[in-house]
């Protein structure tokens, strides 16, 4: 428990519920990609990820705990190192400071945000724009219920913007938890600081291709 509350313990603590989070982004795009298949290719996810009530909700205990661990960490890891002097690293091999890692408790509390309207619209189904019904399988219409929602001009801009802050957290996020994990030197903290910005430019544009695709009116209902 010692280890755990130290400030390097919360650190790791920080860096393995991110990589979970990563994952999960991950996984969740490749569900959300089957939306281009047609109401076929996203009801059809949809109905088998549900089809396992006990295991989705160990899986959301798990996550939401992953969440907190993150959020709460991230939070108070802030506010010791405003306090603390940040000249006093013994060996200089940091990752050089940018906007986004300047900002990172601010782009990760607007994801936070997000995520909480997110789960509200989606999971929840409780925002004024859901259409919910059935198809003509008697699967629950997520298809119908996405490209209605992003049809509002507003609700895709909304997204795309969210995406704009998760790639911003993301592209220190992915560095800093390599870093974390011990493999940083001089040669690798600059492949390391490429490498996350371009796996979290593909996730942006990846998620945003798919309210643009419908604003475009290219899935139909
Ligand atoms: C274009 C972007 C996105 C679309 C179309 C989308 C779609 C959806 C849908 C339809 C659900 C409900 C799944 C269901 O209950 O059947 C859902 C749940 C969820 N989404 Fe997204 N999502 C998007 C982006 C994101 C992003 C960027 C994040 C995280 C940063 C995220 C996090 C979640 C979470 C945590 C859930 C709850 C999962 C659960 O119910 O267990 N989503 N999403």
């Amino acid at each position: 428990m010692r280890i755990l509350n130290s400030s390097v313990g919360r650190k790791i603590l920080m860096s393995i519920t991110g990589q979970l989070l990563i994952v999960f982004i991950l996984i969740h795009l490749i569900g959300n990609s089957t939306i281009f298949f047609g109401p076929d290719g996203i009801n059809a996810y949809a109905h088998h990820l549900h089809s396992l009530p006990p295991l989705v909700w160990a899986f959301r205990l798990f996550m939401l705990a992953a969440i907190a661990v993150h959020i709460c960490y991230g939070v108070t890891l802030t506010l010791e190192n405003k306090a603390a002097n940040p000249g006093a690293y013994a060996v200089k091999r940091q990752l050089k400071a940018s906007f986004a890692s300047e900002n990172m408790i601010w782009t990760g509390l607007l994801v936070l945000g997000f995520i909480v309207y997110h789960l509200l619209q989606f999971t929840v189904q409780g925002t004024p724009d859901i259409v919910v019904g059935l198809d003509a399988a008697n699967r629950v219409d997520v298809y119908t219920m996405v490209v209605t929602s992003f049809g509002h001009a507003l609700i895709s801009l909304i997204y795309m913007a969210a995406m704009v802050m998760l790639f911003l957290h993301l592209s220190h996020g992915i560095p800093s938890f390599l870093q974390t994990m011990g493999w940083n030197n001089e040669k690798t903290i600059p492949v390391f600081g490429t490498g996350g910005k371009v796996i979290s430019a593909f996730l942006m544009v990846a998620y945003i291709s798919i309210p643009a695709v419908i604003l475009a009116g290219l899935l139909k209902l």
